[in-house]
């Protein structure tokens, strides 16, 4: 009926922790009339994936898909299912959190906290092959999204440091036995939603400034244009390379802005933070895209 989602740095101490959660919650099973027969540990070994697979993002989305689909294969009303890994991106904790509102089970977030320098001398003494190579650590201490109280699919959040002996296991108890049960989908009608026709407004103005863009460069082939696209004559400027520009190049670039934002009106929200989702504002991250690919 719960399912715990553990953050934090790689090499901060997550394991550790996990096995001291399940050590605590237990303990509190055992001869209690408690509404869980067992606590079960999810984690990247017992997936078979190595450190190395966050070497590079061509391995490490596969390794989260894995995770993900073992994640809903393990959830079960009867298990307290903790999820051990660095679940270091919003996008996926939240992708989680709707995957356990869907069976109906109480969810928190315990967050395992080091300092960069305490997570490379940990990883740096690992003898179990699960150390991270130097980069590899580098990089995901920079992309960590810490996990927040304020958001519902963080939230309960418990907070655990280096300097602490014991997780706090009665609060984290109290969360998964008591805590507010929330219907299915509330995590989805929590986010602020894109407006109904977002979708529309996304594909008719990279249409129309794709194919300005087109004939813009077939005019004046290089140096700062500004170029008037969208019905309601949305000026955006765009400063394009010294070289013949195709139109099947265009449209990649577009269908590809395209796919990621779409994902981000289905979600509701974008990875961060507000969206703006006027003509105005899609025709000018449009432009930067399309700028920043050429
Ligand atoms: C982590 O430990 C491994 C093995 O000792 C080492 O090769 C690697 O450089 C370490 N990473 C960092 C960031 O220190």
């Amino acid at each position: 009926m719960a399912l715990i989602t553990i953050a934090g740095f790689p090499a901060s101490g997550k394991s550790s922790r996990a096995h001291q959660l399940k050590a605590a919650l237990d303990a509190r099973i055992q001869g209690h009339d408690a509404p869980f027969k067992r606590v079960a540990i999810l984690d990247d070994n017992a997936l078979g994936l190595s450190r190395a697979c966050y070497d590079e993002s061509k391995l490490e989305k596969p390794a989260r898909a894995a995770l993900f689909t073992a994640i809903q294969r393990q959830l079960a009303p009867d298990t307290v299912l903790i999820v051990d890994s660095l679940n270091y991106i919003k996008g996926f904790r939240y992708q989680i959190y709707c995957a356990a509102r869907e069976m109906k089970l109480r969810t928190c977030t315990m967050f395992v906290v080091a300092n960069p320098e305490l997570c490379r001398q940990w990883n740096s003494s690992r003898q179990d092959g699960n150390a991270y190579a130097e980069q590899t650590l580098d990089n995901l201490l920079v992309r960590f999204e810490e996990p927040s109280s304020m958001v519902r699919w963080d939230a309960p959040l418990f907070t655990v440091t280096s300097d602490d002996d014991d997780v706090p296991a009665a609060q984290i108890w109290e969360a998964i036995t008591k805590g507010n049960l929330k219907p299915p989908n509330s995590g989805t009608l929590a986010v602020a939603k894109a407006p109904a026709d977002a979708l529309h407004v996304l594909e008719q103005t990279t249409t129309a400034l794709a194919s300005a863009i087109m004939s813009a460069s077939a005019a004046q082939p290089t140096g700062g244009l500004t170029i008037v696209a969208t019905s309601s004559g949305i000026k955006a400027s765009i400063t394009l390379p010294a070289r013949h520009i195709t139109l099947s190049e265009l449209q990649r670039l577009k269908r590809q802005f395209v796919t990621v934002h779409k994902k981000a009106i289905t979600l509701g929200t974008t990875e961060r933070g507000g969206v703006d989702w006027s003509e105005e504002s899609v025709a000018n991250k449009f432009v930067e895209y399309v700028q920043e690919h050429l």
